[in-house]
């Protein structure tokens, strides 16, 4: 079984995915945290994201790099938005997460193109979202717990900008699969869309 959970950042999917792979005992890969470690090892090289040819460079990180606690960093996420826009990166990325779905035995992956690319055939697939404005409240709660100072509406237009890139992009766009289950967390809280997303996934398993 092959659970796909995409969304924008900040959707809530990362917490939605680790639930359901608990819940369904299926191991998971965040692939946002791939795109994460090409543009830090693309700014490690001192190349420039926006260059196909220094972000597909970036593609040869170490996997040691995932470990790194920077790439959960606001400027790691910035950099991978802009490295995910290249084609030649999408498809260096594509095998590793192809063979992690199709594992014996299933797989819960979460990003943006699971259900559209990655895994078409999946046999759940949640496309998570919430207002600009709940996300950024969340991220900007987050960030403050961490002794951060960028203020709600930075934070709220990084979300918009990054939100735009990434539904804009020619190659694997951000959006929901035509047979996607639709799952708005605005205004939920984390066990809320937790058990809502569970409902949902085991609703689809249930012939009807
Ligand atoms: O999910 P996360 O915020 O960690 O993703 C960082 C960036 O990586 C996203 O803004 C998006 O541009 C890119 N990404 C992607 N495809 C995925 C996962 C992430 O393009 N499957």
């Amino acid at each position: 079984m092959i659970i796909a959970v995409d969304g924008p950042t900040a959707s809530g999917k990362g917490t939605i995915a680790k639930a359901l792979a608990a819940h369904f005992g299926l191991p998971h890969l965040d692939t946002g945290l791939l795109y994460r470690a090409v543009g830090r090892q693309t700014a490690l090289n001192g190349g420039d994201p926006d260059r196909e040819a220094d972000a597909l460079a970036g593609c040869a990180f170490d996997d040691a790099l995932l470990a790194d606690p920077e790439l959960r960093s606001e400027t790691s996420g910035g950099l991978a938005s802009r490295v995910s826009i290249h084609p030649a990166v999408r498809r260096a990325l594509f095998e590793r997460q192809r063979a992690f779905a199709t594992q014996p035995g299933g797989a819960i992956l979460d990003g943006r193109d699971i259900g559209t690319v990655i895994a078409p055939e999946a046999t759940a697939k949640l496309f998570v979202t919430a207002s600009v404005a709940a996300r950024a409240t969340r991220r900007f709660r987050e960030m403050q717990a961490q002794g951060g100072t960028a203020s709600l509406d930075d934070i709220a237009a990084d979300l918009a900008a990054r939100d735009l890139r990434d539904s804009t992009r020619k190659d694997a766009p951000l959006i929901a699969a035509a047979d996607a289950l639709l799952l708005d967390t605005s205004e939920l809280g984390p066990q809320q869309a937790i058990a809502a997303a569970i409902a949902l996934v085991e609703a689809r398993l249930t012939p009807a």
